[in-house]
């Protein structure tokens, strides 16, 4: 098998951490995208970029598919949030939540198709949020950033579906990370939550990575346009 090369962002922290050690783990080549420096990792190459800076972007993507030759796929899993009642904020935090949580996946979406479209194979996993399907208090823009991102898998996965290059989200539940911590100072989010979901505990970082696994693999293939929730039952789809 040749190098299969995929790109996670936000792969220096939480969940993108995760992801990337299983994926490295799996045999594909992992880059790291993320505005933070990659400490400790040989098994994954890093490029210290924002998701916001589509130019940076773009550069980061084709040198990584220029050193392989090929690109297999795309995790887009970069992401943040400041917990505030929408009624309270301002119209410069609603313009950095969309730029990391919305722009940010177009952005490296759109440089990474360039690369997929061409080969006429290819995956992209965007892990989104229930915030995108169900709402969530205290977060009004990043949920309409997040079902924003489930909108554009759909439309993509209609887009290049005669390509073979699929497109779908999983979306987490509340899940403890330094994003998580950083919205709940308290602990109080925490506790309540846990009494919420239905198996009784928050989410880790390595509850995602076999679902993201399985999406960029063959067994996917025919698997396309699909939002998955990974909750602990907190939230349930039909
Ligand atoms: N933790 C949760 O409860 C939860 C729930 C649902 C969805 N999510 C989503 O999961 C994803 C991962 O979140 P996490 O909880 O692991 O957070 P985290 O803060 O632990 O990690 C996020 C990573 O993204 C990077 N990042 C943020 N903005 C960036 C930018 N502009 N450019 C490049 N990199 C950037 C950060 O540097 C960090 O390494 C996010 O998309 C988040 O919205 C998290």
């Amino acid at each position: 098998m040749s190098e299969r090369g995929v790109i996670v962002t936000g792969g220096a922290s939480g969940i993108g951490a995760a992801i990337a050690r299983r994926l490295a783990a799996d045999g594909y080549t992992v880059a790291v995208l993320d505005q933070r420096a990659l400490e400790g990792s040989d098994s994954v190459a890093a490029y210290q970029v924002d998701v916001t800076e589509y130019e940076a972007v773009r550069q980061a993507v084709d040198d990584f598919a220029g050193r392989l030759g090929s690109l297999h796929g795309l995790v887009n899993n970069a992401g943040w949030d400041r917990a505030q009642r929408f009624v309270d904020t301002t119209p410069q935090l609603w313009d950095t939540i969309l730029n990391i949580n919305l722009r940010g996946p177009m952005n490296v979406t759109h440089a990474v198709l360039q690369h997929l479209v061409p080969a006429g194979a290819g995956r992209v996993v965007s892990i989104a949020s229930d915030a995108g399907r169900v709402g969530s208090s205290g977060e009004a823009v990043y949920s309409a950033a997040k079902g924003g991102t489930v909108a554009l898998m759909k439309t993509l996965a209609r887009e290049h579906a005669r390509q073979g290059i699929t497109f779908n989200s999983v979306c987490p539940g509340p899940t403890q990370t330094p994003l998580f911590e950083q919205l709940d100072e308290t602990g109080k989010l925490a506790v309540a939550l846990e009494r919420a979901i239905p198996m009784r505990r928050l989410g880790q970082p390595d509850d995602y990575p076999g679902i993201v696994s399985f999406l960029l693999g063959d067994d996917a293939a025919f698997i396309t346009g699909q939002t998955i929730s990974v909750s602990g039952g907190l939230t349930m789809n039909g």
